[in-house]
């Protein structure tokens, strides 16, 4: 229903524009088709029509998906009526501090001999006890490295602290865990490696196959969870994306290449409401590029930041649920794409808030669900997405 009236940016933009010559308006159609203020007129007038109160959980399980989010520990055991709308519309949980190594006041790894798994878990037994499945984030990173870190590994003992670290986080979660990001953003072409690794601590230690290590000891540690390599930046028909598009997928032809044990991309989808060179078919190109590798595909950190958006609600929460709509409209049609996860739940809960703050103070409006735990519009948005995809 939805795909038989869609209407191409294009489209959208010509009807939008129709409409502003109707109020006596007159705009050059060639010259306004990049223009961000009509796209935003057009887009700020879609409606996000749902046929049921139906959760996010329920829709994307109806498809044989599943949708999810990255909650914080103190989020849950601070407000119960945000754990249970977090029970109630999510059908997988990703602790978005408690499995790193350390994160916020959550140290994963106190110090270079112990762990702390005391917050995740209580998470891991909030998923289980709501019928939630649980995914691990992140193994092996730069960022969110202990203090101790840099003072203690080096390039002699960097080997056996990844090791040991994906072996004992992972056996301790053995067979509770859906999926792990076992490797989180290893590509960065500004640091101009023919291989577009970027330099971090575990690429200066151990070369270039750390990579391939950390995925065959996670195959050994847990042989149920999908191993995910996680990436960021890979949206947009900017010059940037597409060759960061183009390096992951040389990256995963690589590993596959070796037989690492790689099951699945983890695509973040960090998005901005005010970008409009979203291409759909350079991304499907893309998507179906991934799985013709044999490898799944997980959106794994959506959100749409709004931080450029007018700061007028009404028509910032429709560009925002335009953004939601128009991207996972694309990615649920790839039937590799097998989950959706959104980079929190709540307005309330989001790292946009410190991260990308609005610079008129407005609080931002970037998730599904408001400060008050209630569905947005782009809660709408992502149910539509759910209802329209094929079934898996
Ligand atoms: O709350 C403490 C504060 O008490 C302390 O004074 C301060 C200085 O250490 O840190 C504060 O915690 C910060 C926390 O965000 C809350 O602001 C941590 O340092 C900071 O590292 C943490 O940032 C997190 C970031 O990953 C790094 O781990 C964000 O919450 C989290 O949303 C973000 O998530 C990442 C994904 O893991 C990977 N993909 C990108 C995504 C967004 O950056």
């Amino acid at each position: 229903m939805y795909k038989n009236w869609l209407l191409t940016r294009r489209n959208a933009l010509r009807l939008g524009l129709a409409t502003l010559a109707g109020v006596g308006a007159t705009i050059d159609v060639q010259s306004v088709d990049t223009n961000y203020q009509v796209q935003s007129f057009v887009k700020s007038k879609r409606t996000f029509n749902i046929n049921s109160k139906k959760s996010l959980k329920e829709r994307a399980a109806n498809k044989g998906l599943i949708y999810g989010a990255a909650i914080r520990y103190d989020d849950l055991i601070s407000h119960p009526e945000f754990a249970k709308v977090v029970a109630q519309q999510c059908g997988i949980l990703v602790p978005e501090w408690e499995l790193k190594w350390s994160c916020g006041n959550k140290l994963l790894r106190p110090n270079p001999h112990s762990f702390d798994f005391k917050p995740a878990d209580w998470m891991a037994k909030f998923a289980k006890k709501n019928s939630m499945l649980f995914r691990g984030h992140t193994l092996v990173w730069h960022e969110s490295l202990p203090d101790w870190f840099k003072n203690q590994v080096n390039s002699q003992n960097a080997e056996s602290f990844l090791i040991d670290h994906i072996k004992t986080v992972m056996k301790h979660y053995a067979g509770k865990v859906h999926s792990w990001d076992v490797v989180n953003e290893a590509i960065g072409l500004w640091d101009k490696r023919s291989d577009g690794l970027r330099k971090t601590p575990w690429l200066e230690f151990l070369g270039g196959d750390y990579i391939d290590l950390a995925f065959r000891v996670a195959a050994e540690a847990d042989s149920q969870a999908l191993l995910v390599y996680n990436e960021f930046g890979l949206d947009y028909s900017t010059a940037e994306d597409e060759a960061k598009r183009n390096a992951v997928l040389k990256l995963l032809q690589h590993l596959k290449s070796k037989g690492t044990p790689i099951n699945a991309l983890g695509i973040q989808a960090h998005l901005s409401g005010d970008k409009n060179d979203f291409n759909p078919q350079k991304f499907r190109e893309f998507l179906s590029n991934v799985a013709s590798l044999g490898l799944k595909i997980m959106i794994t950190e959506m959100d749409v930041t709004d931080k450029k958006l007018p700061k007028d609600l009404v028509v910032r929460d429709r560009i925002v649920a335009a953004a939601y709509e128009d991207y996972l409209s694309v990615a649920l049609d790839e039937p590799a794409v097998i989950a959706v996860i959104t980079w929190g739940l709540s307005d309330r809960y989001t790292w946009l808030s410190e991260f990308q703050p609005r610079s008129d103070r407005a609080a931002v409006r970037p998730l599904p669900i408001d400060a008050a735990f209630n569905p947005k519009l782009a809660w709408n948005a992502i149910a539509r997405s759910f209802d329209n995809a094929p079934r898996r």
